[in-house]
């Protein structure tokens, strides 16, 4: 087989090196990937949400399974545009993909089906919506933006000069452009939080193994948000009781409330948990492998990927039989400093092949210019080691981070430990 995967990151390197993995699999091309995924596929140098790009490219080299990894071309309707031209591509089609694409179709459909969630009211207008959040008067007040703003439509105001400085930049200055048409404004929860990235056929529903996030910049969850400091697999707190709950109260109302509105949800639909002292919550869905849970997940699966992705467009996920391995992950991110505000790019990663077997080094942002890999994102490495326990694999992540630099290379130092 000759397999396509569209993206470019880290959670798109460990994907690749999964697929590498499958018998099935002659050839792999990433667009537009990345220097460490150059390693293992060629590299086609086509944005991620560039339909007719991407579209051209598989029926050029003959692609028999593209798999779609980000979240802007699943909402953009790529799978879409690839099966009508009788291509077999992997992830949600357009309608499903609004789970992550709308907040507001997603808080719906949950009100609707009775999934618990954190209450909400849905605002398309800024008096309106900052009238609600003064009359409420409670705060930390939870706004979000209704489409995808890089991860980063969604506000915790701790008071209402920072919710009115908030909505207004959604609403008003539209920072995140169109997203901020519609708001979400929702219950403030509290409790760990647990992300379960499931794969789906439209029918069943297969949670892989559990993973945690780090958000935050800095040690102790300091700092502002970015796209994850580093993951770990499994979460100290998903037992089976919680697990069994999940799949009662969550996982199975959700696929079988899309499929009474007509939606069939193909793909991997990441479900953001928050386990707080009424149950489990979804505080958000997500259409798509989370970026950089996958990079602990995947290490763990023992099944061939590729198999598990034709099932899951085939409809058979019934029939497969999806193993895992005991051991943790864990993943620790080397960014770059200043990320996630201003940072500098171009500088030489050094120690890369001083790492010891056993450990993976994923790829998010990276280049190689005369045989030299260099920095070049704000996320940069993910650098993932397995280990029998948690505690086992924090100590060979950390070990082989300390082998790995780069000028202002910051990362977090407690990943796992929460
Ligand atoms: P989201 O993009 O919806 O996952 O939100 C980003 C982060 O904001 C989540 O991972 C939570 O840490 C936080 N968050 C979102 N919604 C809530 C809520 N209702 N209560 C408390 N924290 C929230
Ligand atoms: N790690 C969070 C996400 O992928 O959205």
């Amino acid at each position: 087989m000759k397999v396509l995967v569209v993206g470019g990151g880290g959670r798109e390197h460990a994907i690749v090196k999964k697929i590498a993995e499958s018998s099935k699999v002659d050839k792999i091309y990433c667009a537009p990937g990345n220097a460490g995924i150059g390693e293992l596929a060629e590299l086609a140098d086509i944005k991620a949400t560039d339909i007719e790009g991407q579209l051209k490219f598989a029926k050029e080299h003959e692609i028999d399974l593209t798999v779609v990894a980000p979240d802007d071309p699943l909402v953009l309707g790529m799978v879409d545009a690839f099966s009508e031209a009788g291509l077999r591509a992997f992830g949600p089609n357009k309608e499903a993909a609004q789970m992550e694409g709308s907040k507001v179709f997603a808080k719906e459909l949950m009100k609707k089906y009775n999934i618990p969630t954190a209450k909400y009211e849905v605002f398309t207008d800024y008096e309106n919506a900052f009238g609600y959040i003064k009359e409420q008067n409670s705060y930390p007040a939870v706004i979000k933006a209704e489409g995808l703003a890089l991860g980063k439509g969604v506000i915790i105001a701790q008071n209402e000069q920072e919710a009115e400085d908030g909505l207004k930049e959604i609403m008003l200055d539209k920072v995140f452009g169109q997203s901020g048409n519609r708001v979400v404004i929702e219950e403030f929860l509290t409790g760990p939080e647990i992300s379960v990235l499931a794969f789906c056929d439209g029918k069943t529903v297969r949670p892989m193994v559990s993973a945690q996030d780090h958000k935050r910049a800095y040690d102790q969850d300091k700092g502002p948000n970015t796209g994850g400091m580093g993951t770990f697999s499994p979460s100290r707190i998903y037992d089976e009781k919680m697990a069994e709950e999940c799949m009662n109260h969550i996982f199975l109302p959700t696929i079988n409330a899309l499929r009474s509105e007509g939606i069939t949800y193909k793909g991997v639909l990441y479900f953001g948990l928050m386990s707080t002292k009424d149950g489990v919550k979804v505080i958000e869905y997500n259409a798509r492998f989370g970026d950089p849970e996958t990079q602990v997940v995947l290490p763990r699966l023992k099944t061939d990927l590729v198999d598990i992705f034709e099932s899951c467009i085939d409809g058979t996920l019934d029939e497969m039989d999806i193993k895992w391995s005991d051991d943790a992950a864990v993943c620790v991110v080397m960014a770059s400093g200043g990320y996630p505000k201003k940072y500098q790019t171009g500088y030489e990663i050094k120690g890369l092949n001083e790492v010891a077997g056993g450990i993976t080094v994923y790829h998010a942002g990276t280049k190689k210019e005369d045989g030299v890999f260099k920095t070049n994102g704000g996320r940069v490495l993910g650098v993932t080691a397995l280990g029998k326990d948690l505690d086992d694999a924090i100590k060979n992540a950390y070990r082989a981070v300390e082998k790995i630099t780069f000028t202002d290379a910051h990362y977090r130092k407690d990943i796992g430990i929460k």
